[in-house]
């Protein structure tokens, strides 16, 4: 079992005045109150043209990714899928942990085709997942949950399975590469 694992946080959203900074900031903070991870946060906004392709080690390094997407038009946003694109071997036998938001539907649906691209992409897709639907009525002007106690309780329940599912994965491709399965 490993000591410390590397869980990537990835930005869905690129939009100018996005509620992704907030609800990426209390996903970090809900992470640093949890033992054993250390955190790299994976934003598609940093990326330009020339970097479309280019592959971030960060998400080689990664055990697990925590993928906070908002939904749009029913579907998740294309800055997303462009750096999932970008990569392969980065996901493979890894966890993947969905934080969504939007409107009423909380981005279930983006969430629903994830789900998909990633089964694609060789990488575990965790059931538990942390929904907050009407975003813009979810937080006060600090950022904090304002009823924090349905979500911060998903939160935990997506924590502890992304723990176990990253470090059952890290002891397997350490036991026997992923990509050496089928010869
Ligand atoms: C282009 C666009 C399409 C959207 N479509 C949906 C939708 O289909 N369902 C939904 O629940 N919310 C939808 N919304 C609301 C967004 O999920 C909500 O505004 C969210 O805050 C967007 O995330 P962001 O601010 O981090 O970019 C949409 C917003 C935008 C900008």
């Amino acid at each position: 079992m490993q000591e410390t694992l590397r869980i990537a946080v990835i930005y869905g959203s690129v939009r100018d005045g996005r509620m992704a900074d907030t609800v990426v900031n209390w996903v970090k903070h809900r992470l640093g109150e949890w033992p054993g991870f250390t955190v790299d946060v994976i934003d598609p906004a940093g990326r330009d043209a020339d970097d479309q392709g280019a592959h971030d080690h960060r998400l080689d390094a990664a055990d697990g990714f925590i993928v906070v997407t908002p939904e749009y038009n029913h579907s998740f946003p294309g800055a997303l899928k462009s750096l999932i694109d970008s990569h392969f071997w980065e996901w493979q036998a890894k966890p993947v942990a969905f934080v969504s938001y939007g409107a009423a539907s909380g981005g279930i649906r983006a969430v629903e085709q994830l789900r998909g691209v990633f089964a694609e992409l060789h990488a575990v897709g965790l059931r538990d997942a942390v929904m907050l639907p009407n975003v813009w009525n979810q937080f006060d002007q600090d950022g904090a949950l304002l009823e924090a106690d349905m979500s911060a309780r998903a939160m935990r329940t997506l924590l502890a399975r992304l723990q176990w599912w990253a470090n059952a994965l890290a002891d397997a491709r350490r036991t026997h590469a992923y990509q050496e399965v089928v010869t």
